[in-house]
C-alpha cells in the first residue's frame, strides 16, 4: 500500500513553512493563553482580511471550534438546522448536544446544500413552550461532499439567518478551498453574505492542529465566546503555537496556494475519471478538492486492499476521495491508474 493516499486531506504532513514557523515560536518565553506577540499579529492578520470588526479565536480543533461558536451564541433549548450529512451532526460524537443541550435538526439536502427553503420547512413551533426553538442554521463550506455553496446561495441562506433570527454559522475546515474554487475575496464570502460565525480551518490546509473561530463581523456572541472556549476545553495554554501556524497559512496568502493546489488536484483525478465514464460516475460534481465515484460494487474491495480510502455511502457505493496541499500529479496518476487497472472501461480501451 503506497504510502501516500487519498483517504483525507488531514492525512498530509505539515507544509515547512508552518513547521518553520513552529520552529520560530520556540523562541524564548511568551505569555500563555493569547496574551503573546504571534496572536496579536494573527489577530490583525484576519483583520486585514476581513476588516476591523472582525474578531478571531484559536482553538484546538475543528469539533471544539463548532461546538464552543455555538455554544456562545445559543441557549441550550436551542436548535441548529444543519444538512443531514454534517460533520457537525454525524462526525462530532454528538459533541454539540452533550455539551450545548440544545438539538441538531438535520434536513435531507441536494448536493450537500442547505438552501433558505429548507430552513424555513424548520421554522415551527416558535414561541411553544413544548418546542425546541430554531437558534442557527449551520452549513459547511466548502461541504461534506465537496461542493462548493456560490456567494448567492451564501447571501440568500444569510437572509434567511437575518429574517429569522438565526445565527449562521459555518464549518470552514475547508473555507480556503471554497474561497480559492470561487476566486473571491474571505471578505465577501464572510462579510457580505451575513455569516456570523465561522470556523476557519488549518488542519486540512497545512497546519499542524489548531483552528480558528472567525466572528467577520461584530456579534453579541463574542463577548461569551471566551468563557464557551476555556469551559469547552478549547483554550490552548501555549496559543502562541497555534497563532504562529495562522500567521505563516496567511503570510503571502499560503492558505489559498495550498488550497488552489488541492482543489487542482481534485479536477486532475476527476479527469482521469472522466474515459471511465461508463464504469465510474461521480456523485457529485467536483467543485473544491474532494471526488465521490460510484464504484462498481466489485471492484471497491479489490481497490481498498491497494489504496486506502473511505466509503462515503456504502448502499450507494459512493467513496470519498480527497486531495491534500501535497498531493502531487504523480500521486493523482498513480491513484487513477489502479482505478483504471482494478475498475477498467467497458467500452473505451484508451488508459
Ligand atoms: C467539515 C468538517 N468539519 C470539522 C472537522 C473537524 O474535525 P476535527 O475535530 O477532527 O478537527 C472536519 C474534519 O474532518 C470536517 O471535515
Amino acid at each position: 500500500m503506497p504510502d501516500r493516499h487519498f483517504a483525507s486531506d488531514n492525512n498530509a504532513g505539515v507544509h515547512p513553512a508552518i513547521l518553520a514557523a513552529l520552529a520560530a515560536a520556540n523562541d524564548g518565553h511568551a505569555p500563555g493563553y493569547g496574551d503573546d506577540d504571534s496572536t496579536s499579529r494573527t489577530e490583525a492578520a484576519f483583520r486585514a482580511l476581513l476588516g476591523e470588526d472582525a474578531r478571531v479565536f484559536f482553538a484546538f480543533n475543528g469539533t471544539g471550534a463548532n461546538v464552543v461558536a455555538l455554544a456562545a451564541a445559543l441557549r441550550p433549548y436551542q436548535s441548529v438546522i444543519c444538512p443531514a450529512a454534517a460533520h457537525l451532526a454525524v462526525d462530532e460524537c454528538a459533541a454539540f448536544e452533550r455539551f450545548n443541550g440544545g438539538k441538531l435538526i438535520d434536513v435531507p439536502v441536494e448536493n450537500g446544500k442547505l438552501t433558505p427553503d429548507d430552513v424555513e420547512r424548520q421554522m415551527w413551533g416558535i414561541g411553544d413552550q413544548h418546542h425546541v426553538q430554531p437558534g442557527a442554521i449551520s452549513i459547511s463550506q466548502s461541504t461534506e461532499v465537496g461542493t462548493v455553496y456560490t456567494i448567492a446561495e451564501l447571501r440568500a441562506l444569510g437572509e434567511t439567518a437575518r429574517t429569522r433570527g438565526l445565527l449562521f454559522h459555518v464549518d470552514g475546515a475547508r473555507i480556503a478551498n471554497a474561497v480559492a474554487a470561487l476566486g473571491v475575496d474571505l471578505r465577501t464570502m464572510l462579510v457580505e453574505t451575513g455569516v456570523d460565525v465561522c470556523t476557519f480551518g488549518g488542519t486540512k490546509n497545512g497546519t499542524m492542529f489548531g483552528e480558528a473561530i472567525v466572528f467577520p463581523k461584530h456579534h453579541p456572541a463574542v463577548d461569551a465566546l471566551p468563557f464557551t472556549r476555556k469551559q469547552g476545553m478549547q483554550l490552548a495554554s501555549k496559543m502562541r503555537f497555534v497563532a504562529a501556524q495562522f500567521e505563516a497559512l496567511l503570510r503571502d496568502d499560503l492558505w489559498l496556494t495550498n488550497a488552489a493546489h488541492a482543489n487542482a488536484m481534485a479536477h486532475l483525478l476527476a479527469g482521469r475519471l472522466r474515459d471511465l465514464d461508463d464504469v465510474v460516475q461521480l456523485a457529485y460534481p467536483v467543485e473544491a478538492n474532494a471526488v465521490f465515484p460510484i464504484l462498481p460494487p466489485e471492484s471497491i474491495e479489490p481497490l481498498q486492499r491497494e489504496r486506502r480510502f473511505y466509503m462515503w455511502d456504502h448502499a450507494g457505493h459512493v467513496a470519498r476521495w480527497m486531495c491534500s496541499w501535497d498531493t502531487t500529479v504523480d500521486d493523482v496518476h498513480d491513484f487513477a491508474d489502479a482505478v483504471w487497472r482494478i475498475a477498467p472501461p467497458q467500452k473505451k480501451t484508451r488508459a
